[in-house]
């Protein structure tokens, strides 16, 4: 079968019709995410979840309007996000954050770095930017050869694994050379990035909770992280190389006028894997899918290459690759389309439903790359707290397309192809399989 064809089958649950049908979160509920989005468009774009607020005795909602969502995420004063919620529990318990049960490097380093919205803009602008966001062209010429480097891999083949052939190992690749850590852990690393998302991916419901024996298992495997990233972070303070890693072991942190530990260096580390891998994979996974469902586009972008950056920012609109995160709480009553959502509910932002609003984007299911202000989508979701890495995704997405375009004249489904989503908040197949035609 060379054609995409309509997976529901592969679900247990079957696709929406009513309102009553919809569910985001039960297992096989991504096969008909995009069929819920209209449904709860026009019947209820702000659905309640009773029962399932951040406290006991709150609720959730899921918001799906794009107006709301912006709204939100452009005010962590009056939606307060649930990491500084985590964070005031911790400081407020007394332990030290770093010996603090159950709480991962990321989040030990954020009650020192960036316990509050004034830290959390310094943290950015001073730490990550540099590397990952605004300043990430700086590794152009690094991305190019990784990049290049797995098409060699398979060029004279006629058909790849689009995800496990370039679209896993190129994030995988870049990260480890931002961080520098060297290539051959890169199979290790993968494993401790699944350990990171295994919430995102197995936790139940829109709060993405894990067992206790698979968060047992979870912080088990983790420890084994964060003592290879101290080993690190040890052999870099005492002899620097050209990598983030040895640069946050030397840079003055000039909102708190001192250098990191090397506990914060290592929850920096914690984020730039976990946020890292995956998202960009799925972004260039559900682009490639874009391109065979186009006839004449693989050309169009050949021919005319100042159009990949709007056709890569439309393919994350059409089909974000995060589809929604429980993040913010209320710090007040609120009303959003008529409903009324009391003080201390959480939030669920579902951007990929706002991304394809009627009301925001006009004919919002069709790829159109004459499309206005496109970047004005909430695929990193937006104002202060918006994704870290967005430059380096995007800087990777041009890359590889461009490298796709120069060293291919086709890409298409293979046979063979089952189109079936990977549980959890992410959209993405687990395996996509093309024919190419290698560039005559
Ligand atoms: C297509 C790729 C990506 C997508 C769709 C994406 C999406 C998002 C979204 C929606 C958020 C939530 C922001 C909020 O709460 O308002 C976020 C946060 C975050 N992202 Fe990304 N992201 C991507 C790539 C990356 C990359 C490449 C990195 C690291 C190099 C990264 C690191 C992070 C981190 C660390 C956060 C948590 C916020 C923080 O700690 O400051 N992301 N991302």
């Amino acid at each position: 079968m060379s054609e995409k064809t309509p997976n529901h089958e592969l679900s247990p649950m079957k696709c929406p019709v009513h309102l009553e049908d919809v569910d985001l979160f039960s297992p096989g509920a991504q096969e008909h995410w995009y069929e819920a989005y209209p449904i709860l468009h026009r019947e209820a774009p702000v659905l309640r979840i009773p029962g399932e607020g951040f406290a006991p005795g709150t609720d959730g909602f899921i918001l799906t309007k794009y107006e709301d969502i912006s709204r939100v995420v452009k005010d962590p004063v009056r939606f307060l996000p649930t990491l500084n919620l985590g964070i005031q529990a911790l400081l407020e318990s007394g332990v030290t954050p770093e010996d603090a049960p159950r709480v991962n490097a990321m989040m030990a380093s954020m009650a020192t770095l960036r316990p509050n919205n004034e830290l959390y803009r310094a943290h950015r602008q001073e730490l990550t930017d540099p590397w990952v966001g605004p300043g990430a062209s700086r590794h152009t010429e690094m991305i190019t050869r990784c990049a290049n480097r797995l098409i060699d891999n398979w060029i004279d083949k006629g058909q790849i694994d689009f995800i496990a052939e370039f679209a896993r190992p190129l994030p995988q690749l870049v990260m480890a050379n931002v961080l520098g850590f060297p290539e051959e852990d890169i199979p290790q690393l993968a494993e401790w990035g699944t350990a990171q998302v295994a919430s995102f991916v197995h936790g139940k419901g829109h709060r993405n909770i894990l067992t206790e024996e698979e968060t047992r298992a979870q912080f088990e495997l983790l420890d084994g992280f964060k003592e290879y990233v101290n080993e690190k972070v040890l052999e870099k303070r005492k002899d620097p190389q050209d990598d983030m890693i040895s640069w946050l072991t030397q840079v003055e942190y000039q909102a708190l006028g001192r250098k990191l530990t090397d506990m914060e260096v290592n929850g920096v580390v914690y984020a730039m894997i976990i946020g890292g891998l995956e998202t960009t994979q799925y972004a260039l996974e559900e682009q490639a899918q874009l391109i065979c469902e186009h006839p004449g586009l693989f050309q169009d972008l050949k021919n005319n290459r100042d159009k990949i950056r709007q056709f890569t920012e439309e393919g994350m609109r059409l089909r974000s690759p995060t589809q929604g995160l429980s993040t913010r709480v209320t710090s007040q009553d609120e009303v959003f389309q008529g409903v009324e959502v009391p003080k201390g509910s959480l939030l669920h932002l579902r951007f990929a439903a706002g991304n394809v609003d009627p009301e925001e984007w006009e004919c919002p299911y069709d790829l159109d790359l004459g499309r206005k202000a496109v970047t004005r989508h909430l695929v990193f979701s937006a104002g202060p707290r918006v994704c870290p890495g967005a430059g380096i995704s995007r800087v990777e997405q041009t890359i590889a397309w461009n490298l796709l375009l120069d060293r291919l004249d086709g890409i298409a489904y293979a046979p063979g192809n089952t189109f079936e989503h990977q549980p959890g908040i992410m959209l993405g197949t687990l395996a996509l399989k093309l024919t190419i035609t290698k560039a005559a």
